[in-house]
């Protein structure tokens, strides 16, 4: 091999294994290339942009002048393969595997209970992997035997950059403290290796063992040896170059004129931000120039390099604040601190500090480094072709954004000797401080704004005197971060003051301005006045009270903590503590052993090891293409015509499949429900106005070659937002053959020409689209739908009950005498006995919810393969194959047995793989059937965001009438409910929230729901859909009640609890016994568990003393209403006596296929033979295949893991039948018979060993009642709206629970999920209709930072439920609901926070009664809390002087 062809040849490990590439494509990326040309599919995509952790993996690099290995994970959605190089890369396979055996880390996550659909667990076993590697490298002594160096608090950490959607973190928290050197293993939670009570050495020698001599060799020796002997020479070939100097690099971009062609790359990670639509020519990688990556320290100050890493740059500050050239030891440190909010440890591993400023500078990123930085007086070295300046980063930042030429070459933070010097000679001191106020404290979350300030500050008497400042803000809508100079004028030389400051903040607020279209300005102005007063108020405080005087030392931090009465609020820059500790209590029930045993998850060591296959990891067969939707940019329009940028073929688009492609006898179906269907695809309207193309550049546009569809189409169809047409790629065509896949998929982009049309309201019953159309603007005032610009209709559907659920007026009365619930038509008078008008008291109020994103972490998923004879089979991660099957079969006009649906597991599906699942499917199916070629669609995060539609947001107004005692008479409902353009499962609406919410004895109870078609995506059934909204709906009245009264929110709770005779009343035969009606002694056994009443004094307490935290705690009781479906399943007992299970559930993480092998091991048993060991070891469960078993339903409503068991059961029953008299005959004959022995013979006599049933529930029990309760207790601060979960209490009831580990974390995750809903999740469309929140940038669901610090759950086994399954009950969805408990503390909180706040206004008391919207996110909060809260408590602080 000559030179030439050397330098070109891309060499690295994977697990050990060599790779050597040419002629990469050099946007490849790392996980791109493991997951379509590697056999390793551990590391997963979740978001493609940094912000999920599921394709974490483990990069090593070898020095071999130090022959040291260094260690750290990246995300490898975003690392470029042409940087590794020389590399290692280790994936959660090459921890250990099935086959070689598990790691301690996968055996842990098993154990544990901490893997549920799995699809984050490899991601998050490789960031434990690396903190554990890197621990056992610094120095200090060996931890004991079995565990790490690392302490609890650090090693929770280490997962704080991955998101998990299903366990609620708990466990996988208790996994990452097993490690740790000073864990109590009694503090962690329930697992399959020991039992509580055990002794600690039975427990240890219990925990797979952990030893870091065992460890994984991340640096293989062959690669070593070709690096030393230097056979490895640098990876340059004409698309990616790797300069070694600055002049190399200069001449390089010399020669280049279209900064569009070239791109300079450190980390890549700003491509996590920056999408690049675009494929540049060249990469220059900057990481090989020397003079880029040093970190030069001395006297004068600290240069690093632009292309270190984020990482290396907290370690050299880190280092230097402990003991190097400088005194500002303190200021270093927390410039590190703070850096380490940037992203998470994955991105700052590879991400660089000169990225990070360019991106500022050019892109105006809302950068954190460019504002701490600013704050210090840091310097920027930049080049531009010869020219090197130095510039403040104040003038860099002001500057024009750089063009590709311009390079930065360092920064400098400049020491603080020479002011040192002068401090001691002039008795000055400095204070150095830094913000940001960001949804998640641990980072890995942008800030709505940041903030560092660096203050020199002197003493006189009694006040302190600002000799100079400095402050800079930044992320809050601005183009960059700048200085407030006039505040700094303002402040510099004088003493600080009450009216100094409160002139400051008055100033401030003009200079902190956010740009015109940036959300939620005037909070953004008020955390500027908030830190800013957090910083100089205790200041102020210290000089008063003479504490600051006369002593001497650079930083007065440390001084200020301890004396300040005001609490500083810094915490968010400051490492928080995360989840303490959690308790989980359960009563195990062996009556049914092994059901009720908390048995590990079926197949969590494979899901931690990256084997389990989920459907993007099955490989690509041959000839396979990828799809992807075009959807329509913009809502309630006509599809005029497709356009592409380019030619498609470029991007290796071999055909847009449109709606001319469906077979003469299919169907355009997309999906189906009882309520009705949906297209697949949508038609394309050719009759042009003139003037169309006006908005498009002719000349760069290209119009496909041939019109996609006829004229024909009928003039006024309904377009959905979405699935207009579906894009096929061949990526073996596109210019490189080295593929990629996913990312390309979502980077090409078409321009869809749209044209929007007028409102009409449509209806299946045509009789009343007139009325609808006369009455749409009077009835249903638009503007009662909140911000929507345009609102279609109310949409007639009729239900298979033939009741027009959503558009009559019912009146549901509770009818005393008669002892029974009526529904009456609304123009009936409501009983006289209850109407609203005798009531004491009446209130009347609006409410609004929002929606809220699945955010399952594998997106929709689907992989058609053509068959023989006209036949489909079709891998799809659904809920429901059956009813894909059928719609599948439809639109290709096949008969159903043609098409084979599998699904083996599913990433995480909460509802968003129901309906929305099936177009994906259909899509992938129709364009195999029109290619005869297989195709896959994995959509991107973007695509899945856009068509997902989540939860139904809606608007309540409730008038509800109580009695002084703060007992309830009568309720009033109007909710008009958010269903977007098509019905899929949202007439089930109104029953759902009707039944959460009749968990209080409303007296009367009458309503009015309406559906409301709307230019949205349609929205669907997610995790409790209706029941959250209705729970939350009941609690939100029964705090208005509350605060009108002026009455303890838990009196008003229990006066309207049900008696069983009310709640027979109200649900009639679902209320079951009275026995069964445990909430009353749930709530009595969680108030004293929690010990709520000592708390709430305790917390009463806090609140009087404390000023900018104000704490509230809340008991919430939830009641959730469940049925139960048919269900088919099928068992069969193989020659060699394993057992094969079929059911119609689907594996969504839920642990369904585990409780089903329970049971079989059960109902099994009374053939068992006591020689033959283990039956759960003998069952597998296996994929949903619709040709197997027919009629599997939907996986839906919290109960198909019950009825999935009870046809396993009613399966084994029939072959216990038939093989009991078989086994008694041979124990006759031969004595003891093993079960092998025992199989055999009923094989050689012709005993049919496979049994399938359809389990059709019984009437009475097909409805039951779900009870639980939590108390929760939040923090808010005051000056942020931040609210953190201090301590969350369950008691959740499941009947006897099938499995309490799996039960435990159905509601540990579900509880999760709510906080997501009632706290964070913002699922936001614009005024148009269109979905502005897209990704992981703008859709924060929880970590591991947001959820309580303290989280208790216990499971009640509340016995014999007769009429039940085993006598369990459901735990899937109904805990989502106790969440509500965190909204209502919070609330608890803010009330207090508004009593000061009102007071320092001396306004009147009105101010208890307020509205806390969901999410409560930080804004939110905040303002209820007072935007002005700083500046009142001034003036009130000023008045009273
Ligand atoms: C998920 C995620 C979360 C984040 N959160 C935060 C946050 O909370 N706060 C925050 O401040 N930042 C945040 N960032 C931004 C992050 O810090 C930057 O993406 C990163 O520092 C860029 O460095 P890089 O080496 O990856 O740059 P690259 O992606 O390699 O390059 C980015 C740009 O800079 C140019 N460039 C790189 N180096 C130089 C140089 N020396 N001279 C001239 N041009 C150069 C490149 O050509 C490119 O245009 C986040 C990023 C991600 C992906
Ligand atoms: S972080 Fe890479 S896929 Fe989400
Ligand atoms: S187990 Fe973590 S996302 Fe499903």
């Amino acid at each position: 091999m000559d030179r030439a062809q050397k330098k070109k040849k891309l060499v690295f490990a994977i697990n050990g294994e060599r790779f050597e590439l040419f002629g990469v494509d050099p946007s490849t990326t790392l996980l791109e290339f493991l997951r379509s040309r590697t056999r390793y599919r551990g590391a997963k995509l979740g978001c493609g942009e940094g912000g999920c952790g599921a394709c974490v993996v483990l990069l090593s690099k070898y020095d071999p002048v130090l022959e040291k290995v260094e260690d750290f994970t990246v995300s490898s959605c975003l690392t470029l393969l042409c940087s590794l190089h020389g590399c290692s890369i280790t994936t959660t396979e090459g921890l250990g595997n099935r086959k070689d055996g598990f790691h301690p880390i996968h055996q842990r996550f098993a154990g544990f209970h901490a893997s549920q659909c799995g699809f984050c667990t490899p991601g998050m076993c490789m960031s434990l992997f690396s903190a554990l590697l890197n621990s056992e490298k610094t120095p200090g002594p060996d931890p004991p035997s079995g565990f790490s160096k690392l302490t609890v608090s650090e090693i929770e950490k280490s997962i704080s950059g991955n998101l998990c959607r299903c366990t609620g973190y708990r466990p996988i928290a208790d996994v990452c403290k097993s490690f740790a050197s000073d864990v109590d293993l009694e503090d962690l939670g329930l697992n399959c290796f020991w039992r509580k009570g055990e002794n600690k050495e039975e427990m240890l020698s219990r925990l797979p063992f952990y030893s870091h001599s065992n460890e994984i060799c991340t640096f293989p020796e062959f690669l070593k040896k070709e690096i030393k002997s230097k056979s490895l020479s640098d990876f340059n070939d004409y698309y990616w170059y790797s300069p070694a100097s600055i002049e190399e690099l200069q001449s390089l971009l010399e020669t280049e004129e279209d900064g569009n062609r070239i791109k300079l790359v450190v980390g890549n990670t700003g491509v996590g931000y920056y999408k690049e639509q675009e494929q540049y020519k060249r990469y220059i990688d900057l990481r090989h120039i020397p003079e880029l990556s040093l970190i030069r320290r001395d006297k004068t100050g600290i240069e690093i390099g632009a292309a270190v890493t984020i990482s290396k740059a907290i370690q050299a500050l880190k280092e230097e604040s402990e003991g190097g050239f400088h005194s500002n030891g303190e200021m270093i440190k927390k410039i590190a601190d703070h850096m380490e909010k940037v992203a998470s440890k994955n991105l700052r591993n590879t991400a660089s500090l000169g990225g990070n400023l360019i991106m500022a500078q050019r892109n105006h990123f809302p950068s954190d480094i460019a504002t701490i930085l600013l704050a210090v007086d840091s310097s920027i070295v930049i080049q531009t072709g010869p020219e090197r300046t130095e510039l403040t980063l104040g003038e860099f930042l002001e500057r024009p954004p750089c063009d590709f030429k311009t390079i930065i070459i360092s920064v400098r933070i400049p020491s603080w000797e020479s002011v040192r010097r002068f401090l001691f000679e002039t008795k000055t001191k400095l204070h150095f401080e830094s913000y940001r106020a960001a949804q998640r404290p641990l980072g890995n979350a942008l800030p709505y704004l940041n903030a560092a300030f660096l203050a020199e500050v002197s003493s006189c008497k009694t006040s302190v005197v600002v000799e100079s400042i400095r402050l800079a803000f930044g992320a809050y809508g601005t183009k960059y971060a700048i200085r407030a100079r006039k505040v700094e004028g303002l402040l510099a030389g004088k003493s600080l003051g009450l009216n100094l400051l409160f002139e400051a903040i008055e100033l401030l607020k003009a200079t902190v301005v956010p740009e015109e279209g940036t959300s939620c300005p005037a909070y953004r102005i008020s955390l500027a006045v908030g830190f800013l007063f957090d910083f100089l108020y205790p200041m102020l405080e210290a000089g008063s009270t003479n504490l600051y005087g006369g002593l001497n030392g650079v930083y007065m931090d440390t001084l200020l903590k301890k004396n300040s009465k005001h609490e500083s609020n810094n915490d968010h820059v400051h490492m928080p503590s995360l989840l303490s500790s959690g308790n989980q209590l359960v009563e195990f029930n062996r009556e049914y052993s092994p059901v009720g045993e908390p048995t590990k998850k079926a197949g969590a060591e494979i899901q931690a090891s990256g084997e389990a296959i989920y459907v993007d990891d099955i490989p690509s067969p041959k000839d396979c293409l990828h799809g992807a939707f075009i959807y329509s940019t913009r809502p309630l329009a006509r599809i005029k015509d497709i356009q592409f940028k380019s030619p498609p073929e470029l991007y290796g688009v071999v055909r847009v499949i449109s709606i001319d492609d469906i077979p003469e006898r299919g169907e355009n179906l997309g999906s189906k429900t009882m309520f009705g269907t949906e297209h697949l695809l949508e038609e394309v309207y050719m009759d042009l106005p003139v003037d169309f193309y006006n908005d498009v550049d002719k000349g760069k546009a290209c119009r496909l070659k041939k019109p996609l569809y006829g004229l024909e189409q009928s003039p006024r169809a309904w377009f959905d937002r979405f699935r207009s047409a579906l894009v096929v790629f061949d990526y073996t065509q596109t210019k490189s053959d080295h593929i990629l896949f996913v990312k390309k998929r979502g980077s090409l982009v078409s321009v869809l020409v749209v044209y929007v049309d007028d409102i009409i309201v449509t209806g299946n019953d045509l009789s009343e689209i007139d009325t609808l159309k006369k009455n749409l603007h009077k009835e249903f005032d638009i503007k009662d739908l909140g911000e929507l610009k345009y609102f279609i209709g109310i949409e007639v559907v009729r239900s298979k009950h033939g009741i027009f659920m959503s558009q009559r007026k019912y009146v549901l009365d509770l009818l005393q005498e008669a002892g029974k619930l009526r529904i009456r038509a609304a123009d009936t008078p409501i009983d006289q006995n209850h109407r609203i008008n005798d009531s004491e008291g009446e209130l009347v109020k609006d409410i609004k919810l929002g929606s809220q994103y699945h955010f399952y972490m594998e997106t929709q998923t689907a992989l058609a393969v053509p068959e023989e004879d006209n036949c489909m089979v079709v891998y799809s991660s659904v809920q429901c194959p059956q009813i894909t099957q059928i719609v599948v079969a439809r639109c290709l006009g096949v008969p159903c047995h043609n098409v084979r649906v599998i699904t083996r597991r599913v990433g995480g599906g909460f509802g968003g793989k129901a309906m929305k699942a099936m177009p994906v499917a259909t899509a992938c199916a129709l364009a195999a059937h029109k290619l005869q070629r297989p195709v896959r669609i994995y959509l991107n995060r973007k695509t899945d965001m856009i068509m997902a539609g989540g939860r139904h947001p809606m608007k309540i107004n409730f008038s509800v009438g109580f009695k002084s005692s703060g007992k309830i008479t009568a309720l009033h409902l109007d909710i008009l409910i958010n269903a977007g353009i098509s019905a899929d499962i949202s007439p089930i609406l109104p029953l759902n929230i009707l039944g959460a919410l009749k968990k209080y004895n409303w007296g009367s109870l009458s309503f009015d729901i309406k559906i409301c078609k709307t230019n949205h995506s349609s929205k669907t059934a997610m995790r409790a859909p209706g029941d959250v909204q209705g729970s939350f709906i009941a609690e939100a009245i029964i705090e208005h009640v509350a605060s009108t009264l002026s009455l303890e929110v838990n009196t008003v709770r229990s006066k309207n609890l049900h008696t069983f005779e009310s709640l027979k009343l109200f649900y009639d035969s679902s209320a079951g016994e009275a026995l069964e009606y445990t909430l009353p002694s749930i709530l009595d056994k969680l108030s004293a568990s929690s010990k709520f009443h000592q708390r709430d004094a305790e917390i009463r307490q806090y609140n009087s003393c404390s000023k900018w935290r104000k704490r509230g705690i809340s008991m919430v009781p939830i009641l959730y209403e469940v049925s139960l479906r048919p269900t088919p399943g099928k068992v069969s007992v193989l020659n060699d006596g394993s057992i094969v299970v079929e059911v119609g559930g689907i594996e969504l993480g839920q642990g369904l296929w585990t409780k089903v092998k329970q049971m079989t091991a059960f109902a099994l048993s009374p053939v068992k033979c006591d020689t033959s060991g283990d039956l759960l070891e003998r069952v597998r469960v296996i994929q949903a295949d619709t040709l197997s078993l027919v009629q599997g339903g939907m996986t839906a409503g919290s109960t198909t893991s019950e009825a999935s068991c009870e046809v396993v059961r009613i399966c084994c029953n029939e072959l216990v039948e038939r093989l009991t008299p078989l086994k008694e005959r041979l124990q006759e004959k031969m004595g003891p018979i093993s079960w092998n022995m025992l199989i055999l013979q009923a094989n050689l006599q012709a005993v049919n060993l496979s049994a399938s049933a359809y389990y059709v529930p019984e009437v009475t029990p097909m409805r039951y009642l779900n009870y639980g309760a939590a108390v929760s207790e939040v923090e808010v601060d005051l000056l942020t709206g931040a609210t953190s979960i201090l301590q969350t209490d369950i008691i959740y009831d499941c009947g006897q629970s099938l499995n309490p580990a799996v039960d435990m974390g159905q509601i540990e995750g579900a509880f999760v999920q709510g906080i997501g809903f009632f706290m964070l999740e913002e699922y936001l469309s614009n005024s148009d209709g269109l979905v502005v929140s897209e990704g992981t940038w703008t859709y924060k669901i929880p970590t591991i930072d947001t959820i309580p610090k303290q989280f208790n759950v216990e499971i009640l086994n509340s016995g014999h439920h007769q009429k039940h399954v085993l006598s369990s009950k459901a735990s899937g969805e109904p805990p989502l609901l106790l969440a509500v408990s965190v909204h209502c503390a919070t609330r608890a909180a803010i009330r207090e926070a508004r009593k000061d706040h009102f007071k320092w206004c001396s306004s009147d008391g009105s101010h208890l009664t307020f509205q806390l919207d969901v999410p409560a996110t930080m804004p939110v909060v905040k303002e209820l809390c007072g935007l002005d809260n700083v500046e009142r408590y001034l003036q009130s602080l000023l008045s009273h002087k």
